[in-house]
C-alpha cells in the first residue's frame, strides 16, 4: 500500500476530524501532510500544495520558519510550561509589553487564553462581570452582527449567527441580539458606501437606544466577517459603532482573531476605523501559526473594576491550564520580531495588488456575483448564471469541487460553501500568487461547467 493510503486508513480508523462530515471521506480524499516549508505543505508521497488559506488563517510567515523554530527550541531548553497564577515568566511579560505597545492607545492590560473561542468567552464574561462589579448586573445581553462567527464554544456560538455552526445547538445558547450590519455585498450599486453604511448602521443604533440598559457589549469582527464567507464592511462602520457604544454606555469588543496581525492592511483592523475598542482579541496568527495562544488587550478602566480586596469577590475568574504557555509566547515574540525585521505591512500592500490583478478577470464572470478584497484577504462569490446571479444553495457542491480541483493543481483551497477565498501566508511571492489566482480562475471555469 502506498504511503498516503496507509496514513489515511489509520487515520480514519481513529480520528474524528473538526468541521467535517466524516462520511464525506468515503469519496473526498483526506490529505496526510508530512511536512511544510514556506507556503508549501507536502503529503507523505511528496506532492505539494500551496497553503492558500494559511492553514485556517493562522500562518503568517510560512511553515517551519527558521526564526520561529529556533525561538521555540531555545525556549524548550529553558521552561516548557508553568502555570500563570501566582507566578510569571519572561516570555509572557515581554509578549504582553510588546502587544500593548502595538495596540491602540488606552489598552493597557493583557489577559491570556488558549485560542480564539476561549478569548471570546473570556471577553464576554469580562464585559458582563465589569458591569456587575459596577452595579449594573442587568446588563447581561450581547449584540453581534448577522452572519458573524466568533467561535464554536457555547458562549461564542451564542454571539455567532452562521446557521451551519449554530442551529443544532440553539437550545443551549444564551440569548443575544443579532442585527444586520453593513455588508458591502448587499449595497445597491447606486448608493455611495458612506450613505449605505450610515443607513445600515441605524439598525444597531436603534437597538442600543432601546436596550442599552440590558446590553453589556457589542462584539464585532472588524472589516471582514471571515467564516461568514469573507463578507466585508467599510471602516466607517467601526467609527459609528465606537461613537454609539460610548453614547449608550456599552462595551465594544473587537474580535480580531482572524483579521488582526496585519491581515487587513494595518496591524490591527480596528485602526482603520480609528477606534479604540474596550477589549481587543488577538489569536490565530499571534504565534505565526505555530501554537495555540490568544490574548485580550483590555482598557485600564475595565481592569480597575476588578482590582479590590480579596473578600469583595470582585476578581475575574477565568483560567485555562495552559494560560500564557511559554513556548507559545516565544513563538509569538518571534512572530513580532519578523514584523520588526522587514516592512511586512508594506509588502502586504503588494499582496493586495497582486490579488486584485489576479482575480480581476473574474469580475463579470457569468458564475461569479462578487470579487472582494481587503488587505491580504480575497473572496470570490460563486453564483448561478443569469441576470440575478442567485447564490447557490448550501447543499450545492461547487465549493467542494473547487477544493478537489485545487488538490489536483497544487493548491490547498478550502472554500466556505460557495465562496472561494485566498488568505495566503505573507511570504508568498508574486509568481506563486499569480499561479494561485490562475488556479482559482481555472477551478471556477471548471465548476461552471457542472
Ligand atoms: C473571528 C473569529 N473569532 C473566533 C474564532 C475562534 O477561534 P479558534 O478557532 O481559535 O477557537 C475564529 C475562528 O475562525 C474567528 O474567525
Amino acid at each position: 500500500m502506498n504511503e498516503n493510503l496507509s496514513w489515511i486508513k489509520r487515520d480514519l480508523a481513529v480520528i474524528w476530524h473538526p468541521c467535517t462530515q466524516m462520511k464525506d471521506h468515503e469519496w473526498l480524499p483526506l490529505i496526510p501532510f508530512s511536512h511544510g516549508a514556506g507556503v508549501w505543505l507536502f503529503d507523505a508521497e511528496g506532492h505539494r500544495y500551496l497553503d492558500a488559506i494559511s492553514s485556517w488563517w493562522v500562518n503568517l510567515f510560512g511553515h517551519c520558519h527558521p526564526l520561529i523554530n529556533q525561538a521555540i527550541i531555545d525556549q524548550l531548553g529553558q521552561l516548557e510550561h508553568a502555570l500563570l497564577a501566582g507566578a510569571t515568566h519572561e516570555p509572557a511579560i515581554r509578549l504582553a509589553e510588546r502587544l500593548l505597545a502595538r495596540a491602540p492607545p488606552g489598552l493597557t492590560r493583557c489577559f491570556y487564553v488558549d485560542n480564539g473561542s476561549a478569548a471570546v468567552e473570556a471577553a464576554l464574561k469580562m464585559s458582563f462581570h465589569y458591569w456587575k462589579n459596577k452595579g449594573y448586573p442587568q446588563k447581561d445581553h450581547f449584540v453581534s452582527l448577522e452572519n458573524a462567527y466568533h467561535g464554536e464554544t457555547l458562549g461564542a456560538l451564542a454571539v455567532g449567527s452562521v446557521g451551519l455552526y449554530r442551529d443544532a445547538y440553539e437550545p443551549l445558547l444564551h440569548r443575544s441580539f443579532h442585527v444586520s450590519g453593513a455588508d458591502l455585498f448587499d449595497r445597491p450599486q447606486d448608493e455611495p458606501v458612506e450613505d449605505y453604511t450610515c443607513r445600515r448602521f441605524s439598525t444597531l443604533e436603534r437597538l442600543l437606544a432601546r436596550e442599552a440598559d440590558h446590553i453589556a457589549a457589542v462584539i464585532i469582527e472588524p472589516l471582514v466577517q471571515c467564516a461568514g464567507g469573507m463578507r466585508m464592511h467599510a471602516p466607517l462602520y467601526l467609527t459609528l459603532l465606537r461613537e454609539c457604544c460610548n453614547r449608550y454606555g456599552v462595551h465594544l469588543i473587537a474580535d480580531e482573531c482572524a483579521v488582526g496581525m496585519g491581515r487587513t492592511g494595518t496591524f490591527f483592523a480596528c485602526e482603520q476605523g480609528e477606534i479604540i475598542p474596550d477589549i481587543l482579541i488577538t489569536a490565530k496568527g499571534l504565534t505565526g501559526g505555530y501554537l495555540p495562544l490568544a490574548a485580550l488587550l483590555v482598557r485600564e478602566s475595565i481592569y480597575q473594576a476588578f482590582y479590590a480586596d480579596y473578600e469583595t469577590h470582585l476578581a475575574f475568574l477565568h483560567s485555562h491550564s495552559y494560560t500564557g504557555n511559554p513556548l507559545a509566547c516565544r513563538a509569538a515574540l518571534a512572530t513580532l520580531e519578523l514584523f520588526d525585521a522587514s516592512p511586512v505591512l508594506e509588502r502586504n500592500l503588494e499582496i493586495n495588488q497582486w490579488l486584485q490583478k489576479g482575480l480581476e478577470p473574474l469580475i463579470g464572470h457569468p458564475h461569479v456575483s462578487d470579487v472582494r478584497i481587503t488587505g491580504t484577504i480575497a473572496a470570490v462569490e460563486l453564483a448561478s448564471d443569469g441576470p440575478n446571479k442567485i447564490p447557490y444553495p448550501l447543499e450545492d457542491r461547487r465549493g467542494i469541487e473547487v477544493f478537489r480541483y485545487g488538490l489536483e493543481h497544487e493548491a490547498w483551497l478550502r472554500p466556505l460553501g460557495n465562496v472561494v477565498y485566498l488568505i495566503p501566508p505573507y511570504v508568498i511571492t508574486a509568481n506563486e500568487l499569480d499561479t494561485l489566482c490562475k488556479t482559482v480562475r481555472d477551478a471556477i471555469d471548471h465548476v461552471s461547467r457542472i
